[in-house]
Parts: C-alpha cells; structure tokens; sequence
C-alpha cells in the first residue's frame, strides 16, 4: 500500500507527529492514528438552517459506522451549508464561497478521502466542485427526498405546488384561507424536496456521474434503507483510499455525458446546466452549454414527475429509481464512464426494472419523445440562453411578441399587477439585471408571476426572458441564464418595452427585431445600471468582482481548476 495522506501528520517519533496525535487521541485507539489507517473526513451540510439537511447527522453516524468497519478512521466535518428557502439575496450567491471553504479545509486537514452528505439545493454542487477541485477520494451520499405530502387528499409537490397554489389564490380560484391551511402539509418528513427539483436532480446526477454508490441516490431521507447505503458508503470511502480512485478519475467527460442523459430522462433542474459546467470547470473536462443540447435533446423523457408531469420523488423510488430509467436507455450511455466502485457506471443497471410505468415510462412510450434543455442563441443572447421544453407550453415554443421590459425585480413586483399595465398575452416579458454580477448571484426570479388580470382571465402561461435562474420546482415558457447577462454588458440592456421579440425553440434561435446597428448605438439602460448590485467589501465584493457567466457555470474566475491535495508546509 502506497503511504497515505495523513501519515503525513501522524507517523514518526518527532514533535510534530506527537502533536498532531495527542490532541486528536481523545479516546480513539492508539492505532487510529499510527499513520496506517485512512483518515476519512464526513463532509457533513447538516444544520438547523438548511432544514432539508438537518438529518444528515443521523446519515453520518451511519457512514462512521461503515468506515470503522472497512479499517478507516471517520471524522465528522461539518462545513458552509446553505437552505435555500433562507438564504437571501439568494443561495447561489454563496454556492462558491462554501465550495472554496469545503475545498480549503479537506486540504487542510490530515485526511484521506471524504464522503460528502448533501442534499438541499446548492449543497450537493459545492460539494462536489470542492472534491473535484481537491481531488481527495470522495462519494457522495444524497441526503434524499421528503415523503409524499398530502393536502385534502392530493400530493403536494414541494416548490411546484406553492407556486401553482399561490397562482390559484392570485387567479381567485383558491381562498387565501385555503393556501395558508395548505402550509402544513407540504413538508411531512426530513429531507429536500420532492419535486424533480434542483435537489432530486442534482443527488440523481451526483450518481449518475458515478459519485455514489449506485442505488443510493433518491432513496427517500426517511427510508431506513438510506442508512444501510450510507453504511456502505462509508466502507466505500475507505476501499476509495486504497485504491487511490479519485473524483478527476471518476468525473470523466464520459461522465457528464451520461449525467446530461439523465437529466434529459428524469425532466431534471435547469439549475443542473451551472452545475455542471461549474462542476467540469473545476476538472478541467471541456464541458459547454452546448453539449446539453447536442447530446440531451433527442432523449425521451421517461420520468412524470412535477414539475413536469404528475408523481413525486417517492413514486420515482418505489417504481424503480434512477437504474430503472436509465435501462431504458443504455445505447445513450458511455459504456467508459466508471462509478466509485471502479465499475462501469453502467454495469450497476443491470437487473434493474420499472415498476410502475406510469411514473417511469417505458421508452416505447416515453412522457415525450425529445426531452433536455434546449440552447438558444441570437442577437439577445450571444452566449447563449437555455430553456426546458418539458416544462414550457408547446404552442409558446415559437412565438414573436413585443417586449415589456423590467429593470429589477423590485421594478417588477411595483408593476406586475398594475391594471393599467400595458400587457396581453402575446406580451414578452423581460426582466434583467439578474445575472450572477447583476444581482447578485443569480437568484431563481425568472419565472415571474403573470399579470393578475391576465390570470384572472385565463391565461397560464406567457414567454418570459431573463438573465436568472428558475426554481427547480417551476414550470412555464421561460427563457433563462441570458448570457452575457445584463450587468456584464450583454444586449439584454438595451432592449426597451415594445421592442419585438422573436423565441424560436425548435429553431434555437432568441433574437430581438431591432436592427443590429441601432441595438449596438443604444445606452444600456441607465434604471438597470441603478439597480444593479455594487458591493464594496467582503464575499460579494468579491464574487462580482470574479464570477463569469452563466454559460461557463458561474464560478469564479480565480477558483476555475484543481489545486489538488497537497500542502506544502507544516504548521509548528
Ligand atoms: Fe431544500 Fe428544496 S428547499 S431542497
Ligand atoms: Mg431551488
């Protein structure tokens, strides 16, 4: 066996290696830390403020459990989480900070490999960039999804259900009364969201990139058969360190290939693209928006779940998970790409079966034929703009109508329901100023409520442009991650209300009829330039001062690459 990592600290006879094993004795064998033993850090988002995460301590006591077993020494490491129904201006803004603090600190310490407990939102990312970026053996272990609630005897939908019960008071078909009775039933259980949101997504494509052990992605949190994973997890960490695989060995641009599959199957999170990119960003796979496109488009979508379709995340397990949906579709796979086990990612589908093929679909009979995330180009968006077919209104997907434009978010919730507003169905609303610089932080506000009036007379669905995110829960004809985003100079500020624009999805062209000239001469919009974020001091500072697009991922510039495990001097 190759010496391990933290021999470095823990083995010999001279003062320093006493220092590092006297304060860390503390009741643990003597042999814990003869330099023998791998040390496994238990990256742990459990906290009292991501709620979604709170049962993670449980999930770790678990992992300590298997690693103990396998010969390994656990160590629970709590690190920055971030709850994304909390955290303002908006979790994205600190998505980097937590991946450059969990990245810094695995390196920092005497460890070998790391298992990483993530579930909400934006924890299961930073996690991942961090071990790519540290490139210590790692797997992660999803935190898994909530049980089925239910709200006068029909699921609710986490995130999706609250928009579309907010929308029904707004339209007048839901008492006020009624949605507040609803706030009770939403969550039953530990765990993120149930919805094929950006938490579901993000834990199915952690396994589908071969970050865990296979099977244990979407297991429901309260499911005690996520702890017997867990425990396993734990061995793995251990078997990792001996076999010195680690996440730039696993993370191959084979693997996000099949992750962009699954994605495409499971009707996954747009917030998925900055993932990714981000997360390939820190490998150095030479990943771009493009290739969601290229190779998600002509994937059927097999999984109908909300926001999409109809089932929940516990419907998606009890049917048969994600090995169920993606035998479906081995052909699209990399038969390359490995798992953490140092097995072909694909040789854990084997066996698999659908259950219950109204919430997976066989793909004879897919929820549709095309499914992924279309990219767009055009005058408006020159490095591109995304949009989620699945979730849009089919007859939206070619439309020209004029624009009606907001230079923040503030600027349109003064307006929105402003009866007088000029705005009919046909109307395109923009909102900018959203961008990573511009908000900052990318915050999920592009799928801006409609009019009331139009609500009230019927219509559910308008084209909406804007250079933000949308929730994983949401749904609608919703064009984002306009980029280059408005604060960073792109068109999008100097278009002006009642400019045409044209939304060409099977064309995947976003373009503005105004002539190129004229577009070039216009002033950017001097109420975006008020509006836009200008701090002067701390995280934000520096995060606007680095963060580059939503087409690359928006990580920042200095926090691009690997700096691998190393360490390059003692502390005493
Ligand atoms: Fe945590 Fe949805 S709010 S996963
Ligand atoms: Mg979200």
């Amino acid at each position: 066996m190759t010496r391990l990592r933290s021999a470095d600290w823990y083995a010999g006879d001279d003062r320093n290696a006493y220092i590092h094993r006297a304060w860390m004795r503390r009741g643990l064998p003597a042999d814990a830390l003869d330099g023998s033993r791998p040390q496994i850090a238990i990256a742990n988002t459990a906290s009292d403020l991501t709620p979604c995460n709170r049962h993670l301590d449980e999930v770790a006591e678990h992992v300590a459990r298997g690693v103990w077993e396998a010969g390994g020494v656990p160590h629970n490491l709590p690190v920055v989480s971030l709850g994304e129904t909390q955290v303002r201006p908006t979790a994205m803004l600190w998505r980097n900070m937590a991946a450059m603090a969990i990245e810094e600190m695995l390196r920092a310490n005497p460890i070998d490999g790391v298992v990483l407990l993530g579930g909400c939102d934006k924890t299961i990312p930073a996690l991942l960039m961090a071990a790519a970026s540290v490139d210590l053996p790692a797997l992660v272990v999803p935190g898994g999804p909530m049980l089925t609630g239910t709200f006068r005897g029909t699921p609710l939908g986490c995130g999706t259900d609250v928009w579309r019960l907010s929308e029904e008071v707004r339209a007048g078909t839901l008492t006020s009364q009624g949605f507040l009775d609803s706030e009770s039933s939403m969550i039953r259980s530990r765990g993120h969201c149930n919805t094929m949101g950006t938490a579901s997504t993000m834990g199915l494509l952690a396994e589908a990139l071969g970050m865990t052990l296979p099977g244990t992605a979407g297991i429901p949190a309260a499911d005690s058969r996520l702890l017997a994973h867990a425990h396993a997890s734990g061995r793995l960490a251990v078997d990792l360190v001996h076999a010195e695989r680690r996440p730039s060995t696993v993370m191959t641009a084979e693997s996000f290939h099949n992750a962009i599959v699954t994605l495409a199957a499971t009707g996954g999170s747009t917030n998925a693209v900055v993932h990714l990119l981000a997360i390939a960003g820190r490998l150095g796979v030479p990943l771009c928006l493009d290739d969601f496109d290229r190779i998600g488009a002509g994937v059927p979508l097999l999984v109908d779940l909300q926001p999409a379709g109809r089932f929940l995340m516990e419907d998606l397990h009890r049917a048969g998970g994600l090995a169920a949906v993606l035998s479906e579709v081995p052909d699209l796979l990399s038969p390359a790409a490995l798992s953490v086990t140092g097995a072909p990612f694909v040789s854990s589908l084997e066996g698999a079966s659908i259950w219950d093929n109204s919430v997976i679909r066989p793909r004879a009979d897919p929820v549709l034929p095309a499914a992924g995330i279309a990219v767009l180009r055009g005058n408006l968006a020159p490095a591109g703009a995304i949009i989620k077919p699945a979730a849009a209104t089919p007859a939206l997907l070619q439309h020209r109508g004029p624009a009606l434009v907001f230079d923040s978010i503030e600027d349109f919730h003064a307006r929105i329901d402003d009866p007088l507003l000029d705005v009919d169905a046909s109307t395109v609303l923009v909102l900018r100023g959203c961008g990573p610089k511009g908000y900052p932080g990318m915050p999920e506000v592009s799928n801006m409520p409609l009019p009331e009036k139009l609500l009230r007379a019927g219509v559910r669905d308008m084209v909406r442009i804007c250079d933000g995110r949308m929730s994983g829960t949401a749904y609608g004809t919703v064009v984002l991650h306009v980029a280059p985003e408005a604060a960073a100079g792109g068109p999008l500020n100097r278009i002006r209300t009642g400019d045409m624009i044209v939304l060409d999805v099977p064309g995947r062209t976003l373009t503005v009829d105004v002539p190129q000239a004229e577009l070039d001469a216009r002033p950017p919009s001097q109420a975006l330039l008020d509006a836009l974020a200008r701090p002067t001091r701390g995280w934000e500072r520096l995060y606007v001062d680095t963060v580059l697009g939503a087409d690359t991922g928006a990580d920042c510039s200095f926090l691009l690459g690997s700096s691998g495990p190393q360490v390059s001097r003692e502390s005493h």
